[in-house]
């Protein structure tokens, strides 16, 4: 059984005992649970020479930095670093799902090498935990924030991983005994690459903005219906023919692919291929889906759920349920649910059309990139 409170006590006594001489340590946080805990937790063990600083990449939800530092006040102070025109900068145009990633990352700790040379800081603290680790092991994607002995040759600087052999419910369960507000402890994780890798495809600021609205809608209506992960991505409405396809099953979907690339997982290792289109919603099973998506040679599919005569974009709604976030079940909300946040997002400036996920993971993986 894990004990929150014996693991800070000793955490706590491994920092001081370790970096207890640190002249400042930057904690860098995105406003998810695992880098606001390692933030909360060093502060705790070092003190004052802990400086909390949010990035906005420009790839955070609406109005985010706001949210976070005011809920964070008392806890920890946070400086606001906006350094989003350098992102988009970088990564505008951009297709291939990996580059973005590593074009992220390039500029996030350029970003971050800066930050730490403008306060004078000899620490980096990341908020890394085990499922991070163990998917940038096994190869299956560039994990933005995993790369610790490269960063400490690259730019000098030394990290601090306070939470790297904890999984993500151990996180929640430190969180609530330091205190942390249960809007951040329960928060559903955010990639931190954030919603660029839910901007499928070449990356526009038009998709972008598609992304943040519809992530909007579905977050506020989508919290309660018991999913671990729930979000929106976005891609151009662009599909070629209908076909179909019999499964072992017995049952034969329709569907058309998508021009866009997506990923997932085959065997343990990484998939990018285009995204199916189904007709109807049908619920897959785990054995169906991993044959559907090798036999059609795509990543994933997607069911149509509303549609309309113009715009360009395609957003698909992403619910599923995970302990470790290793393997996903897809959780579908009550249909009166799903069909008013499909509605409201094809309000949406832009919006084509509108879809849900009906992939496992495997074979597809919880995000779209
Ligand atoms: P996938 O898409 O690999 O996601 O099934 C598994 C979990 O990891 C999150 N995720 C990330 N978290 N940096 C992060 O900090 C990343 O680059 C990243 N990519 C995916 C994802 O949201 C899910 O919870």
């Amino acid at each position: 059984m894990f004990d929150p409170a014996r693991f800070v006590e000793e955490k706590v006594e491994e920092l001081r005992r370790d970096y207890g001489g640190a002249r400042r340590v930057l904690a860098a946080i995105s406003g998810g649970v695992d880098s606001v805990t390692s933030a909360v937790i060093v502060r705790r063990a070092l003190g004052e020479v802990v400086r909390a600083v949010y990035v906005d990449t420009g790839f955070m939800r609406l109005g985010e930095g706001s949210v976070v530092r005011e809920s964070l006040r008392g806890l920890i102070d946070v400086d606001l670093v906006d350094r989003s025109e350098r992102f988009y900068g970088a990564i505008l145009g951009l297709e291939d799902a990996e580059k973005k990633r590593v074009a992220f990352r390039d500029v996030f700790y350029g970003v971050l090498a800066e930050l730490i040379g403008e306060y004078g800081c000899d620490y980096l603290v990341q908020g890394t935990i085990k499922a991070d680790v163990v998917e940038t092991v096994g190869g299956v994607k560039t994990q933005h924030n995993v790369l610790s002995e490269e960063l400490q040759r690259e730019y000098g600087v030394r990290v601090i991983e306070p939470l790297r052999e904890l999984y993500k419910h151990e996180v929640r369960e430190v969180a609530r005994y330091l205190g942390i507000p249960e809007s951040i402890a329960r928060r559903q994780p955010f990639p931190g690459p954030g919603l660029l890798v839910r901007t499928v495809g070449r990356f526009t600021l038009e998709k972008l903005g598609v992304v943040q609205k519809a992530t909007k809608i579905v977050e506020d209506l989508l919290g309660d219906v018991g999913a671990s992960q729930y979000f929106a991505a976005a891609w151009e409405y662009e599909v070629g023919e209908e076909s179909s396809l019999c499964l072992s099953s017995g049952r034969c979907p329709s569907f058309r692919k998508f021009r866009t690339l997506g990923t997932g997982v085959r065997d343990g290792r990484r998939v990018y291929a285009p995204i199916a289109l189904i007709n109807q919603l049908v619920d897959l099973s785990e054995s169906e889906a991993s044959e559907f998506t090798e036999r059609a040679g795509v990543s994933r599919a997607v069911a149509l759920l509303a549609e309309r005569s113009s715009g360009r974009y395609f957003v698909s709604i992403r619910s599923v349920g995970t302990r470790d976030f290793m393997t996903a079940r897809v959780v579908v909300p009550p249909l009166e649910v799903l069909y008013r946040a499909s509605a409201r997002v094809l309000e949406v400036d832009g919006v084509r059309a509108v879809g849900f996920d009906i992939t496992p993971k495997p074979p597809a993986t919880i995000e779209y990139e």
